[in-house]
């Protein structure tokens, strides 16, 4: 029986909505299937063993046009190998060239270490900052998602190569965003903070992937390595986390995918004025 391994990291629910098909898609093909999360293998000290599959893929969402910093970070501890075969998926709130680029870093990281990144693929779902899009949009890039995800299974599975790219142009200005946006957007975490709605309920602190928040003379606060999932800020039972400079990245109805994908919708209207440029040809076109 052949194998595959998936690691994982999802801020606000998407990508793990994500992992979970792709699990589901190739246990179709009889496929021996292990999911890990990205935050447990660090967190927990989990060894990654990636010798025992004959595939390895990769999800998170795309951040600041490039990969969350706790992404980085796995990447740079696993293991070095002679050729191991792996596949990367993304979500993101747009499939658009602009993203095209964000896993150009890892995957150079990668291939340095023997790891031969054959394809790639970016879904959108929704985006979980600044502006969600309208909960019947989002159903029906969920359902888009969930065909081409069996299709990339397939493709994978039969090896054949994906690699996303853009003209000269936009790789070179991307390349320039990513290195900035990569430093940057960690810092953004210090902007975060607990008003007085908070409980100390701890609950922030325990479920924050990198470890970031703590809690000192009776205040939640916040540290340098923050990987801007805003998990925290969605999360919150009081809805007491929120940035101070940049409040507008937070969607102000609180963002939960697993409750807009679970209500019954399908009778109600697109309205036109709020459809994203990406949506249309994201749903009518299997290959983007
Ligand atoms: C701080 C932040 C930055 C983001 N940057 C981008 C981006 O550059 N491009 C994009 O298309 N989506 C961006 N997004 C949207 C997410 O990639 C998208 O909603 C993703 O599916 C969230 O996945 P998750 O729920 O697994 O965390 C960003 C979201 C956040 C919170
Ligand atoms: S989750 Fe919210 S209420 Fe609980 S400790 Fe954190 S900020 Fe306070
Ligand atoms: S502080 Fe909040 S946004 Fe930053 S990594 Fe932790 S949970 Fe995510």
């Amino acid at each position: 029986m052949k194998s595959v391994i998936i690691y994982y990291f999802s801020g606000t629910g998407n990508t793990e909505l994500v992992a979970n098909m792709v699990k589901e898609g190739f246990t179709n093909y009889k496929y021996r299937v292990s999911v890990v999360k990205i935050e447990d293998v660090l967190k927990k000290n989990l060894e990654i063993d990636v010798e025992k599959y004959d595939l390895v893929g990769i999800g998170c969402q795309v951040i600041g046009f490039g990969i969350p910093n706790i992404v980085y970070k796995f990447i740079n501890s696993m293991p070095k190998v002679l050729h191991k075969k792996m596949f990367i998926f993304r979500t993101a709130g747009g499939v658009a060239p602009i993203n095209y680029n964000s896993s150009r870093p890892i995957i150079r990281k990668l291939s340095k270490k023997g790891y031969e990144v054959f394809y790639e693929r970016i879904f959108s779902i929704s985006s979980n900052w600044i502006d969600k899009f309208d909960d019947i949009i989002i159903k029906k890039l969920y359902e888009a998602t969930t065909k081409k995800i069996a299709i990339m299974c397939k493709e994978v599975i039969n090896g054949e190569s994906r690699i996303l790219k853009t003209g000269i142009g936009i790789k070179v200005l991307m390349t320039g965003v990513v290195s900035i946006t990569r430093w940057i957007f960690p810092l953004l975490g210090k902007d975060l903070s607990a008003n007085e709605l908070c409980n100390h309920c701890g609950l922030c602190i325990r479920n924050c992937p990198t470890r970031n928040i703590y809690e000192s003379n009776g205040k939640i606060k916040f540290n340098f390595s923050c990987c801007s999932c805003m998990r925290c800020v969605y999360s919150c039972p009081k809805t007491a986390i929120n940035y101070r400079l940049f409040t507008f990245f937070r969607i102000s109805d609180g963002y939960n995918i697993k409750k807009i994908i679970g209500q019954p919708l399908n009778e109600r209207k697109i309205n036109s004025k709020k459809v994203p440029k990406f949506y249309y040809n994201y749903i009518s076109n299997d290959t983007m």
